[in-house]
């Protein structure tokens, strides 16, 4: 049964950016985050607490987060991979942790420099010392496929989630890092998250590095998922993940799930003049297609021709 409210979350200036080659300035991102804090997101990850050299393009998320208007009801969170990074979130008052591990051990050695093991003790002692203060999610990278070890188990992912709900988590995203989801897996995995995880905040976050990204969130919608993660103009990737590409783009994927009547509330029509002022941003065209093409109710004038034949 899906839900009717979808609560969605923006990662462009986390997720997307981190894998742009050039340098966005800190101006530049604070102006977007405040911009995107007035189109109706339910969480906006404005930016990660990771070695600046790991991603240089994140090196300003201290200040980022001292500058950013902080609008009521906008939940802003931040990426912290082990406890330097919870100190400096705390230190700049995140509302949420989003603490990261990936399922696959290959990928955690290249992202995060250590095994899942030493990830998750360092994460344990991070929920430890925070205490309650903040809530925590737990983003599971790579939970439906590795693009170095190959499928990864449903099970296992089941099984890390536990593991963080057991230590008293408030969320779990499952995050299709490289795009290697498709929708039978979302249905499936989804189907089996709200069964076992259901008393905790689930979110899904999809790329669309094969094309599959919408169908896999009409598979969660479908399922009852009522949590995303998107990211404007389909920007995104991690860059320790070899053909990581985009995020599923926020207004194509709520542009889909306005069209089929599920409340989102998101101002579309804002949010598509933040999307076509992106490419000035970042230097470079971005994938989002309804920011071209307009929305499906945007219609085009009758040409001349068509109307004397209407009124013949
Ligand atoms: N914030 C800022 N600096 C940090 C940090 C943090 N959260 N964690 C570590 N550092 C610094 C250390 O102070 C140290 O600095 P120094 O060289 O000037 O002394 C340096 O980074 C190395 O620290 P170390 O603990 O040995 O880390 P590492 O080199 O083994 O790297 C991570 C581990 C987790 C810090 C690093 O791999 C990382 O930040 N990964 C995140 C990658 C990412 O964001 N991927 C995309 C999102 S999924
Ligand atoms: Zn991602």
């Amino acid at each position: 049964m899906s839900a009717d409210r979808i609560f969605f979350n923006e990662v462009v200036t986390r997720d997307g950016f981190q894998n742009e080659p050039t340098f966005v300035e800190t101006a530049d991102k604070v102006a977007l985050i405040d911009a995107l804090s007035d189109c109706g997101y339910a969480k906006i990850e404005v930016t990660a607490f990771v070695s600046p050299k790991a991603i240089p393009m994140l090196r300003d998320a201290d200040e980022v987060m001292a500058r950013i208007q902080r609008r009521e009801g906008v939940v802003y969170t931040v990426l912290v991979p082990n406890m330097r990074g919870a100190e400096r979130a705390i230190e700049a008052r995140a509302d949420e942790l989003n603490l990261v591990m990936s399922v696959s051990q290959t990928h955690n050695l290249a992202n995060l420099r250590m095994p899942r093991e030493r990830s998750f003790e360092v994460l344990r002692e991070v929920v430890r010392q925070v205490n309650g203060a903040v809530p925590i999610n737990v983003s599971l990278s790579t939970a439906f496929g590795c693009p170095m070890e190959g499928p990864v188990a449903p099970e296992e992912v089941l099984d890390w989630a536990q593991r963080f709900a057991g230590i008293g988590v408030q969320g779990l995203t499952l995050c299709d890092t490289t795009g290697m989801a498709h929708p039978n897996q979302v249905r499936a995995l989804a189907d089996a998250a709200l069964a076992s995880l259901g008393h905790l905040e689930l979110t899904f976050h999809f790329h669309n590095t094969r094309g599959m990204g919408l169908a896999n969130l009409l598979a969660a919608v479908q399922a009852g998922i009522g949590r995303f993660d998107g990211s404007l103009g389909g920007l995104g990737g991690c860059p320790y993940a070899p053909g990581a590409t985009g995020n599923i783009c926020s207004e194509d994927a709520l542009h889909m799930l306005q069209a089929m009547g599920l409340q989102t509330g998101v101002d579309l029509e804002r949010l598509l003049v933040l999307a076509r002022a992106l490419p000035h941003i970042v230097g470079r065209p971005v994938p989002g297609q309804v920011a071209q093409a307009g929305r499906s109710c945007d219609l085009h004038p009758v040409p001349d021709a068509v109307l004397a034949l209407h009124s013949a």
